[in-house]
């Protein structure tokens, strides 16, 4: 009978480089986000790094860069592992990839670097709540423009593995976007809450 490890070979060092770098993102992120938070108290990080600004680019740099490093890890594992035909379907894979890159680089450019990296936290905020392409298809493109690239490279180079990590994937942006949709939300209710206020104090 045909096991699950014909088509994985779980014995694979760039297998566990591959998951453990796919979790660490988002916990990093997240990480990352909740001394933000602080931040967004004190301006701890602003003072360190002499301005919001320039303390927002370095973390969407460091941001940027583990995303890289993720991904790079991915290739390097589904290399590694075993082709399996019926999940070879390179015309579907390309067209998701196609799709998810055009998610994520779209929302990257509606929402600026700021925008996309933890702004919010810096007290750098949007002036109105970005509508457009692509937030009119879904809440959260960038999440699932990324998960599609995952699966489509999965499927274009025919490994299993690659549909296990993709799954990983999908689980760990499931969970940080409960976390974060609320925590944003929040954000701005706040600025709306400070911005009536002074409005109302120059009326008198
Ligand atoms: C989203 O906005 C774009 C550009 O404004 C538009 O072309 C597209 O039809 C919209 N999609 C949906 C699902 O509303």
């Amino acid at each position: 009978m045909a096991s699950l490890t014909d088509f994985v070979d779980l014995s694979s060092q760039s297998l566990l480089w591959s998951a453990a770098s796919i979790t660490f993102n988002p916990i990093f992120w997240k990480y990352v986000l909740t001394f933000s938070l602080s931040q967004y108290r004190n301006h701890f990080l602003t003072r360190i790094f002499g301005g919001a600004y320039n303390g927002c680019y370095f973390l969407a740099f460091a941001i940027f860069s583990l995303g890289i490093l993720r991904d790079h890890l991915y290739q390097v594992a589904l290399d590694e592992q075993p082709f399996y035909a019926p999940v070879h379907q390179p015309i579907l894979g390309g067209a998701l990839f196609a799709i998810g890159s055009v998610l994520v680089l779209s929302s990257m450019w509606a929402l600026g670097v700021t925008g996309t990296y933890l702004g919010d936290y810096f007290g750098i905020l949007m002036d109105a709540p970005v509508t457009g392409f692509p937030f009119n298809v879904t809440g959260s493109p960038m999440y699932w423009g990324s998960t599609l690239n995952f699966l489509g490279v999965a499927l274009y180079k025919g490994k299993v593995a690659g549909l296990l990590l993709t799954a990983q994937v999908f689980v760990l942006y499931w969970f940080a976007l409960k976390w974060e949709d609320p925590f944003t939300s929040e954000i701005y209710a706040k600025r709306e809450r400070e911005r009536s206020k002074k409005q109302g104090s120059k009326k008198q």
